[in-house]
This record gives C-alpha cells, structure tokens and sequence, in this order.
C-alpha cells in the first residue's frame, strides 16, 4: 500500500487498527495523505500491518484501550513519536455470543470494559490536545446492535449505545472547539470478528435475507469513517450513520 503523506500531513490515530474495519480505515486515511498511529492491542499484529505502508506514515502501538493507564501511556508515546494528532477512531468492540443470563460478572465487566470503557478512555486520553490545538474529528465506531439490540450481545449492545450517547454529548460540549465527534454504526461486516461468532451457514442466512443479497466489506465502513474525519465536514457533529446497506436491523 502506498501513501502520500508527508512530514507535515494530518495525524489519525485508529484504535482496532491491526484488522478488520480498523485497518481498512488505516489504508483509505494513509491513501488519502494522512499519517497514522495504528493501536492495536496485538503488537505484533499491529507491527506487522505497519509494515505494509512507509514507515514515516503509519507506526504500530501495543496498547488493550480499555486500560485507561494503558490508553494514556499510548498517547504518549505517539505525541513524542509522531507528534499532535487531528483525528481519532475510537474503532474497538467484540462480543461473545452468550445470552446475558449466562453471563458470569466478570465477563459482564468485562465487556463493558471492552465496549463502553474504552471509548470513554481513549476520548479522555485524546480530546485534549484536540481542543488545545482548535481543530480534530473523532468517529466512533458504534453498531447496529447499539441502536435496536441484538439476542446474545446484551452486554455489547448496551455498551455501543452508551457510545452513541457518549459521543452525542461529547459533540455538544466540544462543539465550539473545532472538534467534531460523530458515530458510524456498521451492520454485519465480514471480519474475522464475524468469522469468529458465525459458521459459513449463517453468514450465507444473513447475506440471504439481506436486501443488497450481501454483507458489508470493511471498506465499506471505513467509508463512511473517512467522511466524517474529514477537513470538510466541519458543521456535521453528533451524528449516528448506520452502514448497513437498507438492513433495518442487523
Ligand atoms: N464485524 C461486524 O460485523 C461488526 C458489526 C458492527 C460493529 N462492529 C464493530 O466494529 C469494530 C471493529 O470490528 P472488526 O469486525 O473490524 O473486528 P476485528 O476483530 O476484525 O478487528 C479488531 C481489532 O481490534 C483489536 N483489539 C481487540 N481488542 C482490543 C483492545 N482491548 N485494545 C486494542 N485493540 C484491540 C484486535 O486485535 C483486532 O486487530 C468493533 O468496535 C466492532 O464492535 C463490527
């Protein structure tokens, strides 16, 4: 993959970024000149998905963003290797599927953790050099499970509906700042997410009963991301954009 980003281009920071949705957002903000920290908790992962762009463009961070100490150490190190950062995708979520009943506490906690948490953190850790610098987009990648619920992702979806709530007021206090905060909430994306909760047989019954007859791509989302995170849509705030392709529930 190659960029085109110079010294001085935008910085995006992508949380999630070593698969899936997150690295389809690192390949379409570094094809369109931005540089990127690329947070993934998996480093080796993160390292290796790096290496595929210039060095000078995208560098990898090990860091599991539902760990606040973790997240703020994070953004450390970026602002000494890479220096300020405009935009920020908060992008990490994941989700069993067990019903909440079967839930123990700690895998309650920790999908809140996941889900919820990491948002708040990685907000926290991030915004304020947004805010000092008079200009930054963050979107949050929420779900459709967020909006309409979703049997046997309880827990997750309660917590990527406190992302678009999140998110919501964060536009509103930040919206004098020059930062604009906004949520795209993918339906059913083929990921390795995906490819983890469901065999071959119900990704064929969901890409079935689907009115386009298929699921999305990452780069389908990432998309809708890269509109938000862009220079240019400066008036668009608390904003919630499903990418879900007319399925009205996922
Ligand atoms: N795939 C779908 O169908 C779907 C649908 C709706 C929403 N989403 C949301 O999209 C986002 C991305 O999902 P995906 O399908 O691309 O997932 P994925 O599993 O393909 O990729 C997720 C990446 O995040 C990293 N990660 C996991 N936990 C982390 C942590 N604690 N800290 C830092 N990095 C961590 C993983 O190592 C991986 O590289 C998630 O928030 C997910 O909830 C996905």
């Amino acid at each position: 993959v190659t960029g085109s980003a110079g010294l001085d281009s935008p910085l995006a920071v992508v949380t999630g970024g070593g698969a899936g949705i997150g690295l389809a957002v690192v390949e379409l903000l570094s094809a369109k000149g931005y540089r990127v920290a690329l947070v993934d908790i998996d480093q080796a992962r993160a390292e290796q998905a790096a290496q595929r762009f210039s060095a000078s463009e995208v560098k990898a961070y090990g860091c599991d963003v539902s760990v606040r100490e973790d997240v703020f150490r994070t953004a450390q190190q970026i602002l000494q290797r890479q220096g300020s950062w405009s935009v920020l995708v908060p992008n990490v979520g994941w989700s069993p599927h067990k019903d909440f009943l079967e839930l123990t506490n700690d895998e309650i906690a920790r999908l809140v953790d996941l889900n919820l948490m990491s948002a708040l953190w990685t907000t926290q850790a991030f915004l304020p050099e947004m805010i000092e610098r008079g200009r930054g987009r963050i979107c949050y990648v929420s779900s459709d499970a967020g909006r309409v619920g979703s049997p046997g992702q309880s827990v997750y979806s309660a917590g990527k509906a406190g992302v678009i709530a999140f998110a919501k007021s964060i536009a509103m206090e930040a919206a004098k700042t020059g930062v604009t905060a906004n949520v795209v909430a993918p339906g059913t994306t083929d990921t390795a997410f995906l490819r983890a909760e469901y065999d071959e047989q119900e990704v064929a019954r969901r890409i079935s009963v689907h009115p386009m007859g298929r699921i999305a791509t990452a780069n389908d989302v990432a998309a809708a991301i890269g509109f938000f995170v862009a220079d240019d849509s400066s008036f668009v705030t608390g904003q919630v954009l499903s990418v879900n392709g007319g399925s009205l529930r996922p």
